[in-house]
């Protein structure tokens, strides 16, 4: 929920991002000249620069307008917790007046994706020229539409639990491509059904997100199951590493393995998949990119809410 901190909150983040964004800049030149790959400088480069081709810059400005139209509705939700073998699961369900703790707005503005990281995600994927992404957790569709609106009119599959909020995000997929699609049902069992699918036509995943069921377990299951199917170069997205102890553990694991080149942006850890390129190299620059710390503000707010989900 919004609170009167907010404002100077984000005027704080803010001016944090543009003292910091000149040493970033010159971290990251440092970094590709040592391997980090070239692919991925313009996205990154955004991260410091704040500047966007003007096509993004375009995606962009319609996709907030379709935030501002989802979080100015009247619907409200409540969390609904159950347990699964990859840890507990919150998923949004309608409420009415009386027991709603999420309004739309919060949908839209805090649990979505902002744009600056929205925009990345978008520059992530034209990095990729992909044609095939794949996301883990569509929410109201608002990253799903970053995806969508790359240049190469890709082939958007997000996977979403939660009935009431899958119908938001095909709505905003649909504002922005004919190539998206919204399925609904728990990652554990969507994920292997879908990815089934596209291996019988011969489609390999470009980009994968993965932004829901954030527990340590959870990620390291969905991130192997997915890369089983990746093309030959291949990323995968990872958000909220910084989140909880566990997605901190989950991101030091996946990021020291042999197969993959992994890059910490901060609030996103990359996972670059490049066949026939050396890997086993990890690169920082996440104290550049914001305040980042494992378990801060976030998750205190995000337990508090958990516990008054399962009362
Ligand atoms: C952080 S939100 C996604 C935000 C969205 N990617 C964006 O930035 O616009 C995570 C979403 O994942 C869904 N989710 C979480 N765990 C899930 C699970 N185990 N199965 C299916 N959906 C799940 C939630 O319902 C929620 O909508």
């Amino acid at each position: 929920m919004r609170t009167l901190l907010d404002v100077p909150r984000r005027m704080v983040r803010g001016t944090m991002e543009r003292l910091l964004a000149p040493f970033g800049a010159r971290a990251l030149e440092r970094m590709i000249e040592d391997g980090l790959p070239a692919r991925l400088a313009p996205a990154l480069r955004f991260l410091f620069s704040g500047e966007a081709p003007a096509a993004a810059e375009e995606a962009a400005c319609t996709i907030e307008g379709l935030r501002a139209q989802i979080a100015a509705r009247p619907e409200a939700y409540r969390f609904a917790v159950s347990d699964s073998a990859l840890g507990p699961v919150r998923l949004a369900e309608r409420a009415g007046k009386t027991n709603a703790v999420v309004t739309s707005d919060h949908l839209a503005t805090s649990v979505s994706v902002p744009k600056r990281w929205g925009v990345f995600l978008h520059l992530c994927a034209e990095a990729f020229d992909a044609k095939t992404i794949l996301e883990m957790g569509a929410c109201v569709g608002i990253s799903s539409a970053y995806f969508a609106s790359i240049r190469s009119r890709p082939h958007v599959i997000t996977l979403e639990g939660s009935p009431p909020l899958a119908l938001l995000a095909r709505e905003s997929l649909a504002a922005v491509s004919d190539r998206g699609e919204v399925i609904v049902g728990a990652f554990e069992e969507t994920l292997v059904v879908t990815l089934d699918r596209l291996a019988e036509t011969g489609e390999k995943v470009d980009v994968a997100f993965v932004d829901g069921h954030h527990e340590e377990a959870a990620t390291l299951h969905y991130v192997e199951t997915i890369s089983r199917h990746l093309a030959g170069t291949a990323l995968i997205i990872l958000d909220d590493i910084y989140l909880y102890e566990g997605m901190w553990r989950a991101w030091q694991t996946l990021s020291s393995g042999s197969s993959v080149i992994a890059v910490n942006a901060g609030r996103f850890g990359l996972l670059v998949y490049e066949r026939g390129r050396p890997a086993g190299r990890r690169y920082d620059l996440a104290r550049y990119t914001g305040r980042w710390r494992v378990g801060g503000e976030r998750a205190r707010i995000l337990a508090e809410e958990r516990a008054r989900d399962r009362a």
